[in-house]
Parts: structure tokens; sequence; C-alpha cells
């Protein structure tokens, strides 16, 4: 028994061996396949300039195609058909060969112009670009309501007489615009300054996109629709809310279009005293990473609802964790009956073991009845005594 027993598995691994090695050919040429296939696209993209050919002889459009790269600012110049452009800026996305010109995004677009316009080399020089808070806070202050404002590539600093501020530089949105960066990750655009969206502000959205700001963001329109935060990275200092959603919009809206109002997409808040405070009906949160907060990673005075998120790394203050909240916080797709959030139940929790819904996330320390912060303000407040909702002041 045991010789026969012993003898299959040297076979066996012989055989293992030669299976091994031949998927791992067939991987390795997989491998070897996609990357000709991506690479001259993604080292274009990797450092910045869309590259050629190497063998096949430079024509004059070859080197348009090496003039600008992607991401950088431009201005344009000496257009004829479309004059309007002139001396206005634009951010590089590509170069289209087939026309022989750039795919350029317009520095600020305004409701109902094209995002995109496709420009010869011949026809742009290269732009600095925006260097402090206040050149950032000059060109959002020309975007009307509606508009959408695009930075290049690159780290803008606080600057000079933000640093005097003290270290408080927030740049402000006036209208309800869309601020738009190159992308929250390493080589996308960085603000080293924080971002509110003030009261006054009206309109149908506000949407910030593929930003890392290096500061907090804070934002409460009293009569903007909706908000939408799409692809953006918030690194926050542990004193304060990283990013505070608050009175948006004191209109209670209809049930059937409270859901999605202020959305949360793709963003990773790191750091903050909390990491989101929500004060507003209506809050989605669809794969978001909130982690470093020093109590809770999420404070919640409305419901919300969440998807795909991953809520840890919070308390390090020692008391906190995952989600406090003082109405439902609703879990969006069960897969096999479980859901797919991974949520730090409390600050000693370092498997995000997950938000336990009847004790309202406080775990061991359950005061959810409570009703909170927004007291006095005048139109609207939230209603406590288990009710859970928003409520104008008349109807109380
Ligand atoms: C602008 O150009 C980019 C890059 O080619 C493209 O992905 C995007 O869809 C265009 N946007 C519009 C509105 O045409
Ligand atoms: C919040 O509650 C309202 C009213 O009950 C509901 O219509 C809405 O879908 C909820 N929103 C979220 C994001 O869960």
């Amino acid at each position: 028994m045991s010789t026969t027993g012993a003898l299959p598995s040297p076979a066996l691994s012989a055989w293992g061996m030669a299976l091994l090695a031949g998927a791992l050919g067939v991987l390795w040429l997989l491998i070897a396949l996609l990357r000709a296939r991506l690479e001259p696209q993604e080292k274009g993209l990797a450092d910045g300039v869309l590259r050629t050919q190497p063998s096949t002889p430079h024509s004059a459009e070859e080197d348009d195609a090496h003039e600008f790269s992607v991401g950088a600012r431009v201005r344009f110049h000496s257009l004829l058909k479309t004059p309007e452009l002139n001396e206005r800026h634009g951010v590089v996305l590509r170069y289209d060969r087939s026309c022989g010109r750039f795919v350029v995004r317009r520095e600020v677009a305004l409701a109902g112009e094209s995002l995109n316009v496709t420009v010869k080399a011949a026809n742009m020089r290269g732009a600095p670009p925006p260097a402090s808070l206040a050149e950032v806070q000059a060109i959002v202050e020309t975007a009307p309501r509606g508009a959408r404002v695009t930075l290049p590539r690159g780290e803008v600093a606080a600057g000079a007489s933000a640093a005097e501020a003290g270290g408080g530089a927030v740049l402000e949105l006036k209208s309800a615009i869309t601020l738009a960066g190159m992308g929250s990750r390493s080589g996308g655009t960085v603000l080293n300054f924080g971002v509110a969206v003030g009261e006054d502000v009206v309109g149908e959205l506000v949407e910030l996109a593929g930003l890392h700001v290096v500061g907090a963001v804070e934002v409460s329109p009293r009569d903007v629709a909706r908000v939408k935060l799409t692809k953006i990275a918030i690194t926050a200092p542990l004193d304060a809310p990283a990013l505070i959603l608050d009175e948006i919009s004191t209109i209670v809206p209809p049930d059937s279009e409270a859901s999605g109002r202020v959305l949360l997409d793709e963003c990773w808040v790191r750091g903050g005293r909390k990491g989101v405070e929500i004060n507003v009906v209506g809050c989605v949160l669809r794969h978001c990473r909130i982690q470093g907060a020093a109590n809770y990673g999420i404070h919640a005075n409305a419901n919300f609802s969440i998807e795909g998120c991953t809520i840890g790394d919070c308390g390090k203050s020692g008391r906190g964790g995952g989600i406090l909240t003082r109405a439902e916080c609703t879990q969006l797709r069960q897969i096999n009956g479980r859901n797919e959030n991974r949520i730090q139940r409390d600050a000693t929790d370092t498997a995000y073991s997950g938000y336990i819904p009847n004790c309202r996330g406080c775990v061991g320390q359950c005061t959810c009845t409570a009703m909170l912060a927004l007291a006095n303000l005048p139109v609207i407040r939230w209603a406590g005594q288990g009710l859970g909702k928003w409520q104008h002041l008349l109807e109380m």
C-alpha cells in the first residue's frame, strides 16, 4: 500500500511540472503580446509624450506630435475660423493622428459649449500651469454657472499669501460649476489647499472630478440640486473633518428624488478628525475608501447609502470606528447574501468585520436617538425622536 501510494506522487509532480512549465510559457507569451499591444499607448500616457515608430522618417506632422505632452496647459493663437479661442487656454488630452491635430479640453468650457477642441500645434503655445491658489481662484472666478473648468497636470502650491493666512488656504467655488483635474493619482492634479463650495452657490450641479486635494473639503451650497464627487482624493490633517457635506439645498426632495442627490464615486478620503460628515439627505457613496480618521470614518446625521466601500483604519485617537449614524445606512448590492462593504466596527477592529445596523454603527455606546448639529438652522432641521429625516420647521 505504501509503495503504490508513494509511486504516483513523483509521477504526478513530474506531470505537474510539465503542465506548470507549459502554462507559464503560454502566460509569458500572452503577457508579451499584451505588452506589445499596450506599450506605445501606455508609454505615451505615462510620460506624457506621444511617441511614433522610431523606424519611420520624421515628417513635420510627427514633430508636431512630440510638441505638447498630455495634461499640459496651452494657449491658443492665430486661429482664423474660431478667433474667439485665441488667447484662451486649454489642457492637452491627446494627439489625433488621423487629422494631425491635438484634442484639447477648454480650460473654461461654458454650459452648452463643446468641451474639446481640435487644434494644430502651430496654433498653440505652451503655457505655464497655475502656480498658486490665487491663480486657480482667478481661473475659477471666470467660470459662470454651469461651466466646466479643467486644470492641467501638476501640483499647485497654496502660495505666499495663503502661507501668511496661517495655512488655512482654501479655494472657494462661488458658482455651480464642475472643477476637474487630470486625475487624483500620482501624475494627476494636486491642490495643496482646501476646497469650499459656499452657502450662496445656486444652480443645478456642483461637481469635483479627478483631483487630489491636500486639505479639507467643505460642500454646503443651500440651493444646488445635485453634488457629485468623482475620483477625488482628499488627504486632510486630523484636527478637522476631511469632507463635510452640509445642508446641500434646503429644499427637502420628494422621496423619489432623494437618493443619489449627493454622489461620491471612487473617492478616497484619508485622515480628518472625521473622514466624511454627512448632513444632507440622499447621499450615496460608491466604491469609496475612507481611512485614517481620528475617530469615525463616516459621521452621518442623515440617512445615506454605501456600495462597495472600505471604511477602516479609523479611530486613530483610540475611539471611533467605521460609521457613526443617527439615521439609516443602507448597504446596496448584496452578493451571496453578504454586502460588499468592508466596515471597521470599532477602534479595535482590524478585520473590518462590519457595520451593525440595529446598533447604528456605534458599537458599545449607542446614543443614536440624539438629535444633533443643525438645530439652529432656520429653514430645515434634523428631526430627532427616531423620525430619522429632515423636516421643515413649519412641520415640526
Ligand atoms: C474629449 O476627448 C477625450 C480624449 O480623446 C475623450 O475621451 C472625450 O470623450 C472627449 N469629450 C467629449 C465631450 O467629446
Ligand atoms: C433616505 O431616506 C429617504 C426617505 O425615506 C429615501 O427616499 C432615500 O432613498 C434615502 N436615501 C438614501 C441615500 O438612502
